[in-house]
């Protein structure tokens, strides 16, 4: 198992450390969801809150122990071996530099996932990368299917596409 992981992951160039988000890593979480001028910005309450409580399914990287990205997600309650992957950011500073599939391996890895499911709009080329390369890089099937239509929200946000990436095992 060690060994087929270690052949379908990617190292980034950067000497990152991966660990569990605590509570004190929360205001971070926030800033650079704020900082990426792309990601819904949730209340910082949120973030907090994901630290307490969905840190086992959330990655923080940190460069010099400062944090530089993050993963947040959580194991869908109906189907208990699909993660599904709510939030990833890197700090600008650290892009390009394998910071996000580096997590993304992480947290598959260590929840031993089934499947990986993700939201992503038509306009964000780079986690669409992100997430397909995840597949690529495993051989396994990436489905995309429309999940949260325009018209389900309240205010014209972007139709949310599903990324539903698996089997993995
Ligand atoms: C998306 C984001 C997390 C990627 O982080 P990163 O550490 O630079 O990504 P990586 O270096 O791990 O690259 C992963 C893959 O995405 C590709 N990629 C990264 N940025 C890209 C971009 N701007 N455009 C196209 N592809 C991109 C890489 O080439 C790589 O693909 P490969 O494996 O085929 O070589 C980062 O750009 C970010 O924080 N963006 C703002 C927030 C956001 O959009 N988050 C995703 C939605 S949840």
């Amino acid at each position: 198992m060690v060994q087929e992981l270690a052949e379908t992951q990617t190292r980034p160039r950067l000497e990152a450390k991966f660990r569990k988000p605590t509570l004190n890593d929360g205001a971070a979480l926030w800033r650079m969801a704020k900082d990426s001028q792309v990601l819904d910005l949730n209340s910082s309450y949120s973030y907090l809150l994901w630290c307490r409580d969905f840190a086992e399914t959330s990655v923080v990287a940190t460069i010099d122990d400062e944090p530089a990205g993050f993963v947040t997600g959580y194991v869908r309650p109906d189907e208990p071996g699909t993660l599904m992957v709510w939030q990833v950011a890197v700090n600008s500073a650290f892009r390009g530099q394998k910071l996000a599939a580096t997590m993304l391996d992480e947290l598959a890895a260590r929840l031993d996932s089934d499947f990986v499911e993700t939201t992503i709009t038509d306009d964000n080329a780079a986690s669409m990368r992100l997430f397909s390369s995840f597949a690529e890089r495993r051989n396994v099937p990436l489905e995309r299917d429309p999940l949260f239509t325009r018209s389900m929200y309240p205010d014209g946000h972007d139709t949310e596409f599903l990324f539903r990436i698996g089997p993995l095992n």
